[in-house]
């Protein structure tokens, strides 16, 4: 199940050269990537339409990429434009291809109506601009369901055990588990808000035993698409606004964590991750919580992992709710909503 009409993250747009084709997978869609004469990225099936060899195979020849097999080369657009030892070129010769735009250093596809790429869906992703931020970014491939993985960043309260000895590990772990968001539900995803008062920073920072008020506010989009800004502020602050919305009050250091979940196919996804600090502001040694949340992945990795494999020995066992699933739910929802 995967939502149609959606934008994908298939690659950092690092990643994507018109040296060779870059191949990925999009929601059961094998496809390759790469750069024409104008630098534009494009995206087409991973499939020569003639014996079905892997375009990823391929040369790419200035905007056009040619199959390695038997030569064949087809345009940008997936039109065939010469076929070796013929003069006839049939029309039928051609490739799929994706609506596909570059934005915030990813690349994204669109899975859906190829005629009517609707870039108003484009999630405003901040946080990710070299001039104005510090960015680590990195990706992991998961052999999971890449709903498990929105399950899990649909609900933090996995931060107090999950992580207990990494993001956790501040003075007020527990609370991750003990208290809740504020949860709104938005028409295409979900926004949370929330304190943590008079906490110790956490490992990763640099900021010895001082404590802070910290206010998180993110937004899951999507087809699994987190906007997390998180502001440090000194303690009081918290109460000061009566655990609302702070206003026209600077923090005292801020960052984004951006991420998003791309399902390969029902069992396979790539999950892309970045942590954006701004140039301008304090970091407490932030830069250094990107080798924890390193850890951090790998341990959601392994919980998820371990979770879809129980769930395929075990197809007809029943989920159970808490509390802590009101997001999930809905979450869950809105992807097959979409992907009808
Ligand atoms: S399979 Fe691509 S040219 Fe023959
Ligand atoms: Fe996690």
């Amino acid at each position: 199940m995967f939502p149609i009409n959606c934008w994908y993250v298939a690659a950092y747009a690092h990643e994507v050269t018109n040296d060779a084709p870059y191949p990925c997978q999009v929601a059961d869609n094998k496809i390759i990537l790469y750069r024409d004469e104008n630098n534009q990225v494009v995206a087409m099936a991973d499939r020569c339409c003639h014996r079905l060899a892997p375009l990823s195979l391929g040369r790419i020849e200035g905007s056009d990429i040619r199959c390695m097999y038997h030569g064949i080369k087809f345009g940008s657009d997936g039109a065939c434009v010469a076929v070796p030892g013929q003069k006839h070129v049939p029309k039928s010769f051609c490739i799929q291809t994706f609506a596909v735009e570059e934005r915030h250093q990813w690349v994204w596809v669109w899975i859906g109506d190829r005629n009517h790429p609707d870039l108003s869906l484009l999630p405003d992703v901040q946080g990710q601009d070299p001039e104005i931020y510090g960015i680590q970014k990195d990706a992991i491939d998961y052999n999971a369901n890449y709903q498990l993985l929105n399950d899990n960043l649909c609900d933090l309260s996995h931060v107090a055990f999950v992580h207990e000895n990494t993001l956790g590990a501040n003075a007020g772990k527990d609370d991750w588990a003990l208290s809740k968001p504020d949860i709104e539900n938005l028409p295409r995803g979900l926004r949370f808000t929330r304190w943590f008062s008079n906490q110790s920073a956490g490992k990763g920072f640099d900021a010895g035993d001082q404590r802070f008020d910290m206010w998180i506010k993110s937004e899951y989009l999507i087809p699994g698409i987190l906007l997390m800004n998180s502001h440090i502020y000194p303690t009081g602050v918290a109460a000061q606004f009566d655990f609302g919305e702070p206003q026209g009050i600077k923090p005292l250091s801020s960052v984004w964590n951006t991420q998003a979940v791309t399902p390969k196919d029902e069992k396979t996804m790539r999950y892309f991750y970045c942590l954006g600090i701004p140039h301008n502001e304090p970091t407490y040694g932030l830069h250094g919580n990107f080798d924890i949340m390193n850890v951090a992945f790998s341990e959601d990795k392994r919980m998820i992992e371990a979770q879809q494999k129980v769930i395929e020995e075990n197809p007809t066992a029943r989920l159970a709710t808490t509390s802590h699933d009101k997001a999930i739910v809905y979450f869950r929802k809105l992807i097959q909503k979409a992907s009808l």
